[in-house]
């Protein structure tokens, strides 16, 4: 596969009013739930991103039809709860463990057969924490061991889903969306009542598309967490969706446009979901100069438009607690860290491990080759800020490893900005897998970022 590394040089103030990408959690959900619902529903503003892409295709495979219009609008013929065929080949599910673990939950309760695969990072992500409760819940799975013969939860993996479906009562034993999400999804085609238990909030997408498309969905606050119902076979009916932009792309133009003096950036309708806004709220805490402006709904979910004003921060302890509200972000706000005044403290980082890469290490080393000074703990990160002495910028000049990951690839390129030497990235192609159009964007608001054209090596 060929790799392109990219370079990130000091920028002037960036400047610019721009709309970001659609938001990925939501797009998946949008042609799964339209895919098993019955009518032609329309997507406005779906993110086609790679891993979305991805998904349009797995459901097509699995008997939807989905068209794409001139105007951007997505048409999706859903099929029925239960409705979804076999299909005639694997499904790729590129880098997305969300497409995966999601469709892996709605397979689970139809009576068919289905093999799915993905790119290498994907292939390494444990499944086991899906296949567990879907296997309570009657379907069968056959995955790949891992490199030391242990488990047999990672992909390519085959599920076979079950034809007498069984309610379950879960209780999540990681903070996860994802694994919500897959037990409410095969909850659809189960008679009676599946009910997860979360002890910590984590973004509740699929709760709110789901009654968007009329199916019945109970949340009570118990002493063991946040009890989420969804009873089983109910009719779901086509809608329109319009996807609002997404906090965790916005988030990369945004930190960009703090750490610079001068800027002054806005970004329009960024999802304000509460149990995705855990960077703004740090970043707040940190001094930053971020302003919401008109709030309001759109499809269910409350967006706002962002005005962002770069000026100088300071460090901060971030509670284990926002973990969940702010799981993607880490690496971003890690370079945020990284130009402050002081010391921040990142706590309850242990599910970075399994992300894209391994997201803690990975932070840790890119930033320790740009000069800064980092401590990585087993679930922690601590990041020791340039502050005013070094005008808020850290050395930089590093060439950073990516592993194939967005997230880590945009950080690097947001914090080589800033830094008084250019920041390279050993790969740059995961980016279009949920921000297609960064670069282009980015240098619409005044941002130096260049493709260089042999490979580099970024060592470790
Ligand atoms: C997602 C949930 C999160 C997040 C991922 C998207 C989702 O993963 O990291 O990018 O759409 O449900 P976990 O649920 O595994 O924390």
């Amino acid at each position: 596969m060929t790799v392109k590394p990219q370079t990130a040089t000091a920028s002037g103030p960036l400047n610019g009013d721009i709309r970001v990408p659609g938001d990925k959690s939501i797009s998946h959900r949008a042609l799964m739930l339209s895919a098993i619902a019955v009518g032609e529903s329309k997507v406005e503003g779906l993110l086609e991103g790679e891993d979305v892409l991805c998904t349009a295709e797995a459901m097509r495979a699995l008997g939807a039809e989905i068209k794409r219009d001139e105007d951007g609008v997505w048409r999706i013929w859903g099929r029925g709860v239960g409705g979804l065929v076999e299909p005639d080949n694997v499904l790729d599910m590129g880098n997305s463990g969300t497409a995966a673990r999601l469709l892996l939950g709605l397979l689970a309760t139809h009576p068919l057969t289905a093999t799915m695969t993905g790119d290498e990072s994907l292939r390494g992500r444990p499944m086991g924490r899906v296949t567990k409760p879907l296997g309570e819940m009657g379907a069968a799975f056959t995955g790949r061991s891992d490199a030391s013969g242990q488990g047999r939860d990672l992909l390519p993996l085959t599920v076979t889903g079950t034809d007498s479906p069984l309610p379950i009562t879960y209780r999540l034993p990681v903070a996860s969306a994802q694994v919500k999400s897959a037990v409410l999804l095969a909850g659809l085609n189960t008679p009676g009542d599946t009910t997860v238990i979360e002890p910590a909030h984590t973004r509740d997408h699929s709760e709110l598309m789901l009654r968007h498309f009329g199916a019945q969905v109970r949340v009570e606050e118990t002493p063991e967490g946040r009890a989420s119902t969804l009873t089983g076979q109910p009719e779901l009916t086509a809608r329109d969706i319009k996807v609002p932009a997404d906090p965790s792309s916005a988030a990369f133009p945004l930190v960009a446009a703090l750490l610079i003096p001068g800027s002054e950036v806005t970004l329009r309708s960024v999802g304000m979901n509460p149990h995705r806004t855990g960077l703004f709220t740090t970043l707040r805490e940190m001094g930053a100069n971020i302003e919401f402006a008109n709030a309001r709904e759109e499809g269910g979910e409350p967006v706002a438009d962002l005005v962002v004003r770069g000026g100088p921060l300071k460090g901060v302890e971030v509670p284990a607690e926002r973990a969940p509200s702010m799981i993607d972000e880490y690496p971003v706000l890690a370079m945020a860290a990284a130009c402050a005044e002081g010391t921040t403290v990142m706590h309850g980082l242990e599910e970075l491990r399994v992300k894209e890469c391994d997201r803690l290490a990975a932070t840790a080393r890119g930033l320790e080759a740009c000069g800064v000074t980092v401590e990585e703990g087993t679930d922690s990160l601590t990041v020791v800020g340039a502050g005013a002495a070094a005008d808020y910028r850290p050395k930089g000049g590093g060439i950073v490893a990516t592993h194939f990951d967005h997230r880590i690839a945009m950080s690097f390129l947001v914090l080589g900005l800033i830094s008084r030497e250019p920041v390279t990235v050993d790969d740059a192609t995961a980016i279009d897998t949920s921000f297609p159009g960064f670069q282009r964007l980015m240098a619409g608001l005044g941002a130096q970022i260049v493709a260089r054209n042999a490979p580099v090596s970024a060592g470790a």
